[in-house]
């Protein structure tokens, strides 16, 4: 995080995304998952490695970052981190995997708060709703974070707001 000059906001993020993406990783655990909880914490810690650059260059900070990583010999670490803001691909329905745990942790992290997936879209939707591509994007990708949120609390039998309460 030094190292790449993480803007002090997006460390505060990644804390408590890691904190989100923990907490679910060992409550799946205890289901009968084998969640990498190494892999959760790291991928979590640093899956805005990029932003802060790519703030400035426009590019993508999930790849940019994932490459990052995995020139550095994080191999694993970069396959989550790419997949962090959209998964765009089908999970095994019935095991959870670390990168849909980091996605959906991502999601419900408002700057360093833990909010509702309801409360995180519809701010991005008064950032971003103006432009139409932008809309339909959004779309794409409530639908597909809503699918993991039912699957991970499918699991743990819990309500998806009792996070906010960690
Ligand atoms: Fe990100």
């Amino acid at each position: 995080m030094g190292r790449y000059g993480m803007l002090e906001n997006i460390v505060s993020h990644s804390l408590e995304v890691a904190k989100v993406a923990l907490f679910i990783s060992i409550e799946l655990n205890k289901k009968g998952q084998s969640i990498d909880l190494d892999l959760v914490e790291a991928a979590s810690l640093l899956h805005d490695l990029a932003k802060t650059e790519c703030l400035k260059t426009r590019d993508d900070h999930a790849q940019t970052g994932s490459q990052l990583l995995k020139g550095m010999g994080y191999e694993k670490v970069g396959d989550v981190v790419a997949h962090h803001i959209w998964l765009g691909k089908e999970g095994d329905p019935s095991s959870v995997s670390e990168e849909e745990i980091v996605n959906y942790a991502d999601k419900r992290v408002m700057h360093d708060r833990i909010v509702s997936l309801e409360e995180r879209f519809s701010d991005l939707r008064t950032r971003y709703g103006s432009n139409p591509t932008a809309m339909d994007y959004l779309g794409r990708l409530q639908k597909e974070i809503y699918g993991i949120e039912n699957k991970i609390f499918f699991i743990l039998q819990i309500d998806p707001h009792d996070l906010q309460h960690l």
